[in-house]
């Protein structure tokens, strides 16, 4: 069934595990995560970005989500939105019939310029109001997530750039933790602890000097009831960036975060952990290698169904690292 946010992770937190939100954009990557879930027996986070519900359609999302409900009716499934930049934006999720919504009140409306605290404060505590009163969950968004090993805390995206931010004025403080999530009542709380989106973390395997996972404990022992969320947290692994290179793909060196950590991140008490790189990597590949092999196949199925099967390997694998596997 749909479930909202909150439920899900209450039961991560009881048992001690983390839950993978994969973002969706159309439906083979819908597929990929619930035949993982199905397989693994794991409970399911679909998310779509602002950019998901404009490449796909609104109502073309919406219902591959509730698709997927449909499909798996023992599964618990989320439907949530992620990055929402303004209450408006997480009201038409609501609206939409999304369960959990992300008021991202760390960035201004362009999801670029780093906002006041305050204004973080006003817009999520609006968004917390309207949500709550639907039954749906909602995360907020505290500190810069961005790149530290550049030593200026320049984010890969621009975030933080222009304001040199030092290493520590982009990690999310405990104290102020404790202050939003009173101010604002999120059920759940993206941290910054050196992560950042896309393909291009870190130039070397990342240090504790450029990813904070000891951060997470003080801040979960801040907070102790609001779930912690980690975004940025694909691994990108090697092997994914070796098959891309081998059929043609242009991938310049870089790490991603590696499970181990993740995994310790869990023990400090992170229960939801975003993923959509590493799915956009092992989809790709698989992708270039079906076209490099055989490159008289033109039906769409031949080179989607390998994609499939690349992306539910990764998901499987999340799922069973993280020990949501067995608790749907
Ligand atoms: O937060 C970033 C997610 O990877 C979604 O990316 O905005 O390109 O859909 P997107
Ligand atoms: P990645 O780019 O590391 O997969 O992070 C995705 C994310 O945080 C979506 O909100
Ligand atoms: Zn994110």
């Amino acid at each position: 069934p749909l479930v909202a946010l909150r439920p899900l992770l209450d039961h991560a937190a009881e048992n001690g595990y983390g839950v993978p939100a994969f973002n969706v954009n159309n439906l083979e990557q819908v597929q990929a995560i619930l035949q993982a879930a199905a397989a693994t027996d794991s409970p399911v986070i679909l998310q779509a970005s602002a950019g998901a519900r404009k490449y796909a359609g609104e109502t073309f999302l919406k219902q591959l989500i509730e698709g997927a409900v449909a499909s798996y009716p023992n599964l618990p499934i989320v439907m949530h939105q992620d990055h929402g930049v303004s209450p408006a934006v997480c009201m038409t999720a609501i609206k939409l019939g999304f369960s959990s919504v992300m008021m991202d009140g760390s960035l201004m409306t362009d999801g670029k310029t780093p906002a006041d605290y305050d204004y973080n404060v006003g817009v999520t505590r609006q968004v917390v109001e309207m949500a709550h009163a639907c039954g749906v969950s909602v995360e907020g968004e505290l500190g810069c997530l961005g790149r530290l090993d550049t030593g200026m805390g320049e984010a890969e995206d621009g975030v933080g750039a222009d304001r040199k931010l030092s290493h520590d004025e982009l990690l999310t403080d405990p104290i102020q933790a404790r202050d939003f999530v009173a101010a604002t009542g999120v059920d759940a709380l993206a941290i910054a602890i050196g992560t950042s989106h896309g393909a291009y973390k870190f130039s070397k395997p990342p240090t504790g000097e450029v990813l904070a996972i000891d951060r997470v404990r003080a801040i979960h022992i801040a907070i102790p009831n609001t779930h912690l969320v980690m975004h940025g947290s694909s691994s990108v692994p090697q092997e994914l960036l070796a098959e891309l290179r081998e059929y043609g793909g242009e991938l310049k060196p870089t790490w991603g975060v590696p499970v181990e950590e993740i995994q310790k991140a869990i023990y400090f008490g992170v229960r939801k952990i975003n993923i959509d790189t590493d799915l956009r990597l092992a989809m790709t590949g698989a992708i270039r290698k079906h076209f490099a092999t055989n490159p008289a196949d033109f039906d769409p199925r031949a080179y989607l169904k390998p994609a499939i099967a690349a992306m539910r390997k990764v998901c499987e694998d999340r799922y069973a690292a993280f020990g949501a596997a067995g608790q749907a």
